[in-house]
């Protein structure tokens, strides 16, 4: 990963390969860093905004070389687009396509302004440019022989010229405990399954653990029967691999709330490979099923997030992994399972697993007292269908859990949308043959399923968030790269954050 680091230079003395300045769109006025290198190189910086050759567009870039008239080899000129416009996420895209702009050019490392926004403390400028330029210079070539692109980007140095410099470090720090929660996650989901199996997802939230001083525990197989767990067992039931139910415990020691009051439960489907079971799912794609595992990814990076930020309160996530196959033993389409909480389940389509896994670990969670429950999956294919892309969907039991969760991901920079919960929908999960079934057919998809898991949250504050849309990116684009998105992550820090601050 990049080394950040904050150091005491300024534009007159920096002599490395490369410094990054922000230029708005349009001829609104530059700001001070990027006046002060315009004037240094004789105007260049305005002769071409008004030739037209740099619009300011957010997120362009424009390699300029000083040929000695700055200490510095070249200026990477970044768009801002309309300052009055400029949000968070826009702070984060123009540190990634610098950053991958300073990486295509082959530098090995370079310095960087910090792109203020009038509006926001000097600390959250500094962690979004700190997220934005880790996030976006992200790869995963673990299992490749040799890096495609030439070499990698190690150091980026942040200029804080006349801020306090103690706001900047503090806002780098953060920015670098969240972006490691988010690559985190993405390294787990752009694993192989064959390498992450639910045995390896459990070794690696261990691993994670006791380097953050987090609890972590682990049900075999035998743990789960006693518990009662059928339904993610009958998920298990077709596959070699043996599933496994992980709990991480998070909670800096003597707050009250760990004496007390469980609270946060942060719980994330973990299908390492969904195949669809008997209920086969087509060839076409079938290897994204990989991705499968994305909530487990962002409950267990936002452990990692914020236990290096040292949120004050106890968070707890829960993790049902297995793999969805369809061996002998397979459950298949007609069978009955009884969830731990006692609903009996009808499997109609064995490719609605997620549902299963989620229903006995929400029931857990009731079950040891923890509110809110907060769960995270990539539950339906029906939810891209609503949304496209771009926003997760949010169900929750009510408006001020709805909320919390919404403010969260306005806070985080993250696309969420909330959808309904309502009655109505009840007669489509109605089994004739159990209390509910597990499969309602196309129409309402991401609702239905929604409504399936309420049936396993008892009278608990509950939010559901699928992230079927968003927790895979199909190309490299500002702070996202192709691959496991890590949707999601930063959300439930803001969440955690926001819940310990009250
Ligand atoms: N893991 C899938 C949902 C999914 C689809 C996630 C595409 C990401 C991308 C889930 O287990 C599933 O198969 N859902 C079914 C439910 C249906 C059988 C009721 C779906 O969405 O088709
Ligand atoms: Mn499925
Ligand atoms: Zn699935």
């Amino acid at each position: 990963m990049v080394d950040i680091t904050v150091r005491d230079e300024d534009i007159t003395s920096y002599a490395g390969p490369a410094l990054v300045v922000a230029v708005p769109a349009g001829d609104a006025a530059l700001n001070e860093a990027a006046r002060e290198v315009d004037d240094r190189l004789d105007g260049l910086i305005s002769t071409l905004r008004a030739a037209g050759d740099i619009k300011g567009k957010l997120g362009e870039t424009t390699v300029l070389h000083t040929l000695g008239k700055l200490p510095a080899a070249r200026v990477i000129v970044v768009g801002a687009g309309d300052p009055a416009k400029l949000t968070a996420a826009g702070v984060r895209r123009m540190a990634a396509n610098a950053a991958r702009t300073a990486r295509r050019v082959g530098l090995s490392s370079f310095a960087t302004t910090i792109y203020r926004r009038e509006d926001l403390p000097a600390a959250t400028d500094a962690q979004l440019l700190t997220e934005g330029t880790i996030l976006g210079l992200y790869r995963f070539d673990d299992y490749r022989q040799s890096d495609p692109e030439t070499g990698d980007v190690r150091e980026m140095a942040v200029l804080p010229r006349a801020l306090d410099r103690a706001a900047v470090e503090e806002g780098v720090r953060r920015g670098r405990e969240i972006a490691a929660g988010v690559t985190l996650a993405r390294d787990l989901i752009n694993e192989p399954p064959n390498v992450l199996t639910p045995t390896e997802l459990a070794r690696r939230a261990q691993i994670m653990a006791a380097e953050h001083n987090i609890s972590c525990e682990v049900f075999d197989r035998d743990r789960m029967r006693e518990l009662g767990m059928n339904a993610i067992l009958s998920v298990a039931a077709g596959s070699d691999e043996p599933p496994a139910f992980i709990i991480l415990r998070y909670g800096p020691p003597k707050t009250e709330s760990r004496e007390g009051a469980p609270g946060l439960c942060l719980v994330g489907k973990g299908i390492t490979f969904d195949s669809g079971g008997i209920s086969i799912k087509p060839a076409q794609d079938m290897h994204r099923m990989k991705g499968d595992m994305g909530g487990a990814a962002a409950v267990i990076g936002a452990m990692r997030a914020l236990a290096g930020l040292g949120v004050a309160g106890a968070v707890t996530a829960i993790v049902p992994t297995t793999e969805n196959l369809l061996g002998g033993r397979a459950m298949t389409p007609g069978d009955i399972v009884k969830a731990m909480n006692g609903v009996s389940i009808e499997i109609i389509n064995t490719d609605a697993e997620g549902r299963l896994v989620l229903a006995d670990a929400l029931s857990y969670a009731v079950r040891e007292g923890f509110a809110p429950l907060v769960d995270v999956a990539t539950l339906t294919g029906a939810a891209n269908v609503a949304l496209g892309p771009f926003y997760t969907a949010v169900f929750a039991t009510d408006d001020g859990t709805a909320a919390s969760v919404l403010d969260a991901a306005h806070t985080a920079g993250e696309k969420m949308w909330r959808m309904p919960l309502d009655d109505a929908f009840e007669e489509l999960i109605k089994s004739d043959a159990a209390d509910i079934k597990n499969s309602a057919g196309r129409s309402g998809g991401a609702v239905t399923a929604a409504m399936f898991l309420r049936h396993f949250v008892d009278d608990k504050p509950w939010a559901h968030l699928d992230i079927a849309p968003t927790s895979w990116s199909d190309k490299d684009e500002g702070e996202q790269t192709k691959g496991g998105s890590g949707a999601a992550v930063r959300t439930l820090v803001a969440l955690a954050e926001a819940m310990a601050a009250r």
